[in-house]
This record gives C-alpha cells, structure tokens and sequence, in this order.
C-alpha cells in the first residue's frame, strides 16, 4: 500500500531549538515508518551536500563570513533547490521527515534582528508541510544537554531570541511535543502524529496551497 501510486506521501517538518532531539527522533521515525509499509525518507536543510549547502555549512562553522540577508537568503535557495525532488517524492507516494524547513529560517534570522515579514517571503511557494512538529524544551534545559558544538548559533543568549521567535510563528495547526519527556515517550507521540498525518495524506486530501 506504501507504493499505491494513487495516495501521496506527507510533508512532515520537525522544528525546535538546537538540541531539542529533533535529528534523534527523525532519524528514529523512518524505520519506523517503513516498518509499517509507510515509504519514507529523512531530509534534512541545510542540505549541507549541495554547493549553497557548503557555503551555509562554512558560514555556521565560522569560516566564512556573509552579511545576514545574504545568508538568509541562501538558507532559503537551499530548501528551494531541493523544491522539484520533494514535489515528485511526495506525489509518488513518498513521505519526507523533515529535521527543520522553513520556520527554522524564519526564527533564526528574525533572531539576529532581520525584518519578520522580510524573513518569510523567500518562502512563499515552497511546497507546505501538511504537519510541523514542534520539540518543545526550553532553552536552558536545551543547553544543560550539552553538546552545542560550537556552530555559530549554538548560544544560549541566543537560542532564547529564537525560542521567542518560534513562538511568534507557531500556529494552532502545531502539534507540540514536549521533548523533556523520555526520549521513548517523545518518539511514541511522534509515531501517533505522523501516523495520522499520513493516513490523512493517503485518503488523497489535496496538496496544500503553497505560501
Ligand atoms: P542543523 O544543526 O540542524 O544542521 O542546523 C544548522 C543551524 O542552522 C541551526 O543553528 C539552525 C540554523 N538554520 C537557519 O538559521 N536557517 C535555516 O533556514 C535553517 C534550516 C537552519
Ligand atoms: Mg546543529
């Protein structure tokens, strides 16, 4: 049924704080899924493996440094390079989980002071996720977990500016989950909501709009 080239697969996104477990659990989530005959493949932006990916990979790594539209902008052109491959997974049935998308973009740069409205408008047309999960610790139990690896944004006077900022942008469509939780009882909520999710995406409820 996972093959039935009559149902699509679902565009599911993990948002969250750096260190709220989000590559854990998607990377958790895939097996699971094809475990139930469900197609799925993890994604991930950045994309670090494309040509725009090694610049934004540089910039976080400190070796490189861009005025922040221009970053914005290439974190934003990395999601839409990927655009045609995503479309064509999903309408042959493919689910993609997502570790962070559009939001992520929006949140970060808002953070270091860039114009919210500016922010979201690269976005616009960008395939949209039919669910985003949000992990949701807060940015002092994200630190106490250690292992920031010293990427540029990994701060926690900062993290607490993005945190803020994902609350801005979050919806009531979001399905929060909270990641203090074992990560057994994180990955059991996870598996319900995308579940659903893909059930819903297979009873061929249309694509959604884009923007
Ligand atoms: P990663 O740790 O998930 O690989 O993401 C690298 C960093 O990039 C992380 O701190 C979040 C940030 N980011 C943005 O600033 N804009 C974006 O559009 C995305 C996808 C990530
Ligand atoms: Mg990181």
């Amino acid at each position: 049924e996972g093959n039935n080239k009559a149902s699509r697969g679902a565009l599911v996104v993990l948002e969250g704080l750096d260190r709220s477990g989000k590559s854990s659990q998607c990377s958790r989530l895939v097996p699971f899924l094809e475990g139930q005959g469900i197609s799925a493949e993890l994604w991930r932006f950045p994309d670090r493996t494309t040509n725009v990916g090694q610049m934004i990979s540089a910039y976080l790594t400190n070796t490189s440094q861009l005025d922040d539209h221009t970053i914005h902008l290439l974190f934003s052109a990395n999601r839409w390079e990927k655009r045609s491959l995503m479309e064509s997974k999903l309408k042959t049935g493919t689910t993609l989980i997502v570790d962070r998308y559009s939001y992520s973009g929006v949140a970060f740069s808002s953070a270091k002071g860039l114009d919210f409205e500016w922010c979201k408008v690269p976005e616009i047309g960008l395939p949209a996720p039919d669910v985003v999960v949000y992990l949701d610790i807060s940015p002092e139990k994200a630190a106490e977990r250690g292992g920031y690896g010293g990427e540029r944004y990994e701060k926690l006077e900062f993290q607490k500016k993005v945190a803020d900022w994902y609350k801005v942008l979050h919806d009531v469509s979001w399905k929060d989950v909270d990641a203090c939780q074992p990560i057994e009882d994180v990955e059991k909520q996870l598996q319900e909501i995308v579940l659903d999710c893909v059930t819903e995406c297979r009873k061929g409820s249309p694509f959604p709009p884009c923007g």
